[in-house]
C-alpha cells in the first residue's frame, strides 16, 4: 500500500499540472496530453484511496465512516467532471471545459485538505503498509469509483 507522503506528493504534482492547465485554458486553448495526463492521475489515486486507503481507517469509526462518504461522493464528482470534459475535447467543443476544470480545482482544495488533516494521519497508525508506490498501481480495466455504482447505494 501506498504511504501517506506518497499521496500527498500526487496531490502536490496534480495541482501544479491544473493550475498549468487553468492558465493555458485562460487563453483560450487546451492541451489535450495535460489534460490526459491529470485525469489519468486522479483517477488512479480515487481509485488507490478507495480500493485501499478508505476501508482501512473506517472500520469501525461511524464518524470516520460519515466521512470517507462524503470524501466518496466529491471522488464522483470529480470523476464525471473529468469524464465532461474528455467528452469535450474528442468531440472538439471545448465551451464549458473551463469551467469544469475550475470546479475540479475548487473541489480538490477542501477535499485533499482533509483528507491530509483527518484521514492520512491515521494511515500513520497503522504499521501493515508494505512498500507499493502510486506508480505501481493500474486502475483495472472498467473500474469506476464507488459512488457512480447503481448497485452500491
Ligand atoms: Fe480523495
Ligand atoms: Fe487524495
Amino acid at each position: 500500500m501506498v504511504n501517506d507522503s506518497d499521496l500527498m506528493e500526487d496531490h502536490r504534482e496534480v495541482d501544479s499540472k491544473l493550475d498549468k492547465l487553468i492558465k493555458i485554458i485562460s487563453n483560450g486553448e487546451i492541451d489535450p496530453e495535460l489534460f490526459m495526463q491529470i485525469s489519468n492521475s486522479l483517477k488512479r489515486h480515487i481509485y488507490i484511496e478507495e480500493e485501499t486507503i478508505f476501508p482501512s481507517v473506517s472500520q469501525g469509526d461511524n464518524d470516520m465512516s460519515k466521512r470517507i462518504v462524503g470524501l466518496e461522493m466529491e471522488h464522483a464528482s470529480i470523476w464525471m467532471l473529468l469524464d465532461r470534459v474528455e467528452k469535450e475535447i474528442s468531440v472538439r467543443d471545448i465551451e464549458k471545459a473551463p469551467k469544469y476544470i475550475e470546479e475540479i480545482n475548487s473541489i480538490l482544495k477542501a477535499h485533499n485538505e482533509q483528507e491530509e488533516e483527518k484521514v492520512y494521519p491515521l494511515m500513520r497508525e497503522n504499521e501493515q503498509y508494505s512498500n507499493a508506490r502510486i506508480h505501481d498501481y493500474n486502475i483495472p480495466e472498467g473500474w469506476i469509483c464507488h459512488r457512480l455504482r447503481r448497485k452500491n447505494r
